[in-house]
């Protein structure tokens, strides 16, 4: 290696390069500024990807949302009666920090909390029921399953703490090529080798007993994630995490911040299927040549196309999922990447719950649990059933006994026959279905995820979900795109893919 390319990469490590031909170069900068961007997907990443972007690029660039179905995505409500409720993505972390960013940022406040209880049923009887005092729930935890519910405990909050450095990185501008080089740079190895194992490996290694994996650790990635302790180890973590206390909604639906997002970031909404996408080379003044990407989209007045700088891909290239083709593109850009989506049915039925369902001789004027989980066993064909709230909670409003006809919450793999129905319930005046593919088949070890870069300035934020699925992870996927987006059209490498930034970065607070 030369003495002068070690200078470079002393400098690029130092930071001093990007700083330096930033101060200098300001003006020209603004004059090379991409002129249109197209975002496809108007879910929750999508959204923020056209949030984050305006942040970055400011007001000159025209931006460009493209949505085949609704706006939300997978963050959606369904009527029922007087009342909306969620049908896909409803509960948020209460360290989701972009997700709170977004609603102080947009007004809209939180859903006002009810009251919830769980239990856990193995498909003949409730094999746990939580009891209103946390020290009765903290002492037959203890009988039943030792230290194991403490440990849980530690063991998410020890991930979740260098979660959160994502934040701190995002904040300083850092931004990473891929979905391992994230993780590694979150938590290093060991957050790699939790790609790698599955939950079950990985928590049976670390000293939990099969006995409390089973009876609780199943019932909670059963819920989250419509599948076993089989899935991996990081969104294992991400489902126990789901299960803290605190979870928040958003008052009056999830996806109102979509709609807020699209407005803040004055993108213009085009309600179009994206078909395909295909790079145009072409000469430019100066004589050299430049390249686009022409979108081919499919809206209310037929087929057209545009040119655009920069491309964000935000929903899933998975089988089902979105059918779009890439042309012009070597290597070439595959429609569907290896790997499925999970299907979770959503079911809504205002009904009456039949007791006996649950092997229960309590009457149900005094049944108030509101979250039943379920292990995993051959007699299940429910993931869980919850009783739900609406996403406008009313003055004075309480959730009514199990003796009461409400809104009850289905998720299970299969659409439910209607002899399942009238196992679970004794009566019923409407049902509402919603077929989601979910979230990936997560099965361990994990292969290569898929590139957030796939060509210089095409950017796909759903290889995410390949380490988690879940709103907070899109909306923190969306500003690494927006980043990336950013630093490599002004060629600001040194903001990408670095090492060591927990340590660096602790010396600048
Ligand atoms: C039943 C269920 C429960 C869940 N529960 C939770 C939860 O409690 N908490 C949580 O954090 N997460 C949860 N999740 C996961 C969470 O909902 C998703 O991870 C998140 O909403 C994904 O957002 P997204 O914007 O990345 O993708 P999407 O919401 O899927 O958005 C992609 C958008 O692109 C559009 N589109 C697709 N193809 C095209 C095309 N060719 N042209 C134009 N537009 C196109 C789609 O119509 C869609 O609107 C749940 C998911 C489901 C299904
Ligand atoms: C994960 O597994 C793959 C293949 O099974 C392997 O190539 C890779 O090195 C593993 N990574 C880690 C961090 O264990
Ligand atoms: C209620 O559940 C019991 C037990 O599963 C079942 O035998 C019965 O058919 C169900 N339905 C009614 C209407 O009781």
């Amino acid at each position: 290696m030369s003495p002068q390319s070690l200078s470079l990469r002393a400098l690029l490590f130092l930071g001093l390069w990007h700083t330096g031909r930033r101060g200098l170069s300001s003006a020209s900068e603004l004059q090379h500024q991409p002129k249109k961007i197209a975002v496809v997907g108007a879910g929750i990443g999508g959204t923020a990807a056209a949030y984050y972007l305006r942040q970055e690029f400011g007001a000159g660039v025209k931006i460009d949302v493209f949505e085949s179905d609704t706006v939300g995505g997978r963050l959606a409500t369904v009527k029922i009666g007087d009342h909306e409720y969620e049908t896909g993505g409803s509960m948020i972390h209460p360290l989701n920090l972009h997700m709170k960013h977004f609603i102080e940022k947009l007004g809209i406040p939180v859903r006002k909390d009810v009251d919830s209880k769980m239990a856990i049923f193995d498909g003949k009887e409730l094999m746990f029921e939580e009891s209103e005092w946390f020290i009765v729930n903290f002492i037959r935890m203890l009988w039943q399953y030792g230290f194991n519910f403490i440990r849980m405990q530690m063991w998410v909050e020890s991930i979740l703490d260098k979660f959160m450095r994502i934040y701190q990185y995002q904040q300083y501008g850092y931004s990473f090529s891929n979905v391992e080089r994230l993780l590694h740079a979150i938590g290093g190895n060991s957050f790699l080798t939790l790609m790698n194992q599955t939950l079950e490996e990985t928590m049976i290694g670390e000293g939990f007993s099969q006995v409390f994996l089973n009876e609780i650790v199943a019932p909670i990635t059963r819920v989250n994630y419509g599948q076993s302790v089989r899935i991996h180890g990081f969104v294992g973590a991400v489902s126990l995490a789901g299960a803290d206390s605190g979870l928040w909604a958003v008052e009056g639906g999830n996806k109102r911040v979509c709609s807020g997002l699209l407005y803040h970031s004055k993108s213009e909404l085009i309600p179009a299927k994206v078909t395909s996408i295909a790079v145009k080379v072409r000469p430019s003044k100066t004589g050299a040549t430049s390249s686009f990407y022409e979108v081919n989209y499919y809206g209310e007045s037929g087929s057209a196309h545009s040119l655009y700088d920069i491309v964000v891909i935000a929903t899933p290239l998975h089988q089902g999922k979105s059918d779009i083709t890439f042309s012009g593109f070597s290597p070439p850009i595959p429609s569907n990447y290896p790997g499925r989506y999970h299907q979770t049915v959503t079911t809504l039925v205002h009904g009456l719950l039949n007791m006996s369902y649950l092997g229960t001789t309590q009457p149900a004027s005094e049944f108030t649990v509101s979250d039943i989980l379920t292990t995993d066993s051959k007699d299940a064909f429910i993931n869980s059933l919850s009783s739900i709230n609406p996403v406008h909670i009313p003055k004075g409003y309480k959730q009514p006994p199990a003796s009461h006809t409400k809104v009850w919450k289905v998720f299970s793999q299969q659409p439910l026959s209607q002899e399942q129905l009238q196992k679970i319930f004794l009566s019923w005046d409407s049902v509402s279905e919603s077929r989601w593919l979910a979230y990936p088949a997560y099965r361990p070890p994990h292969r290569n995820t898929p590139p957030f870069i796939l060509h210089d300035r095409l950017y796909y934020l759903n290889a995410v979900e390949w380490a988690a699925s879940a709103i907070e992870m899109s909306s923190i996927s969306a500003r690494n795109v927006a980043l990336l987006a950013h630093h490599r059209w002004h060629g600001q490498i040194a903001k990408i893919d670095q090492e060591d930034l927990h340590t660096r970065l602790r010396g600048e607070l």
